[in-house]
């Protein structure tokens, strides 16, 4: 088997990272992305996909690169096409693609549908209930704070909200004004937020589970520690500052973002968690989402669990996709031929691919668009808090070239322009810009040469949290 052409339709470093397994397959030729970003072609065999010089971006776009370039196999990275229905799409014209149809893609898509489904499985979920009507869910978070003073409550958005629709509320004025902003007005997430979920605010750890399904089997993948926090516990005035100039009255918060940066292997979930969880939760949820609804999941199934101290794991979420930067520390990791593991994902031959694991560690550090003044040259600007909140883009990359030939660097938001000098360069995009990724046999080898090379990249307003691995070594 030789020369396989592969299409990868993610936009930022997950896809790079997926696009990179991909490659490494010897039964690979071209690896092909879109929408994709400038680090998308610095892999060997990717390249970016175009119909007429431009990206596909919409579905039957998407539909005809792949019918015009033969293309033997698509994977989708982002949950937003799963939730449109790309997979059926394909599927309807004959293409071999990866993910979930849009049917199962409803266990990221609809958060309240889920949880009555987990409920109905006996999947282990927090005490929650479902609203569609504000002053019911006024009521509740009332009687729910009376009942239980001190107890935190969780408010999430029933639709797809780019990762920001869960709101966590420590007393019931938050909570009331949370219900207020998501339903009423402003209506934060607009649609996604006409149904809420209320959830009682559990006590643990959170763990990213990740497993494949092909609808029959189901298997773990391995995980990564993640870090969500904008800034490590040590910075304490980077906090108020950022809170300060996103005119957030709560100076003290240290907002979540989509991911700093991670490690893997997980440090702490080991084989008896793997298991009870596989046990308890991931094949149960596999095997009774087809039983209730008839229809096979097949893809990536990503589960949000909090542990409790007693070691029970319970549903927080389900995602239908990898995790973005966990997928840029766990795919490296990864020794099973991922085409061949594709393959047979689409074949229901799960079951008959053992997946291998290097013992090496990952270890990931996000550079994000920090706080930053716009540069004079590049036409001034005020401060700006950075990334998670307002942030700046179109800022000059250097450096790169610098960095160690066996460090991987997966961009999230990059692309090439012209300076003003009409020279070819990379800028930044996005809040995420880059994730960069190192090995070592041991953490702390991997930890010292990322931090070793992240130093070598710069632009202005660079930031990166520099506690990635620090109390695992
Ligand atoms: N890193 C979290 C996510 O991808 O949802």
């Amino acid at each position: 088997m030789s020369g396989k052409k592969v299409f990868v339709v993610d936009a930022g470093g997950r896809g790079n990272a997926i696009a990179h397994a991909f490659a490494k397959s010897s039964s690979v030729e071209t690896v092909f992305i879109s929408p994709g970003n400038a680090g998308s072609e610095m892999i060997e065999k990717c390249r970016m996909a175009t119909v007429d010089g431009k990206p596909p971006k919409t579905i039957s776009e998407m539909l005809a690169f792949a019918k015009h370039e033969l293309i033997d196999l698509t994977f989708i990275g982002p949950e937003g096409y799963l939730s449109e229905g790309i997979v059926n799409v394909f599927q309807e014209e004959g293409q071999r693609i990866l993910g979930p149809r849009k049917e199962a893609a409803i266990l990221e898509n609809s958060k309240c549908t889920t949880k009555d489904l987990l409920k109905s499985l006996n999947v282990p979920v927090p005490p929650c209930k479902n609203f569609d009507d504000p002053a019911l869910a006024r009521e509740y978070a009332h009687q729910f704070c009376s009942d239980n003073p001190g107890q935190g409550l969780v408010i999430k958005a029933d639709g797809l909200a780019a990762g920001k629709g869960s709101v966590v509320c420590s007393t019931e004025e938050e909570a009331l004004s949370t219900i207020e902003r998501i339903m009423v007005s402003p209506k934060l997430f607009g649609q996604a937020g006409e149904r809420i979920e209320i959830e009682k605010r559990l006590e643990g750890r959170e763990l990213m589970f990740f497993a494949l399904s092909d609808g029959r089997t189901v298997q773990p993948l391995e995980s990564a520690l993640d870090y969500k926090q904008a800034f490590s516990t040590d910075e304490a005035v980077a906090v108020r500052l950022f809170n300060k100039l996103s005119n957030n009255p709560n100076l003290e918060n240290n907002p979540n973002t989509g991911g700093m940066g991670g490690f893997s292997p997980h440090p702490w979930l080991d084989e008896e968690l793997t298991q009870k969880i596989m046990n308890e939760i991931a094949m149960p949820t596999v095997r009774g989402f087809h039983e209730a609804t008839g229809h096979e999941y097949v893809g990536v199934i990503y589960f949000g669990l909090m542990i409790s101290e007693e070691k029970e794991p319970s549903v927080l979420e389900i995602n239908v996709r990898l995790g973005d930067p966990e997928t840029q520390v766990i795919l490296p990791r990864l020794e099973t031929d991922f085409f061949q593991l594709s393959e047979a994902l689409l074949d229901r031959k799960l079951d008959s691919v053992p997946l291998q694991w290097s013992s090496d560690y990952c270890l990931g550090i996000c550079a994000t668009s920090g706080r930053a003044i716009k540069p004079h040259s590049s036409g001034g600007g005020g401060e700006r808090p950075g990334y998670p909140g307002e942030h700046y883009t179109n800022m000059p990359i250097t450096g790169l070239e610098k960095v160690d030939p066996d460090v991987l660097v997966y961009h999230n938001g990059t692309a090439f322009g012209q300076d003003a000098t009409d020279k070819r360069r990379l800028f930044t995009t996005g809040g995420r810009v880059l994730t960069l990724v190192a090995r070592g046999r041991c953490l702390a080898e991997a930890r010292i040469k990322a931090y070793d090379n992240i130093k070598r990249i710069r632009f202005n307003g660079m930031r990166y949290r520099k506690d990635i691995g620090q109390g695992y070594l």
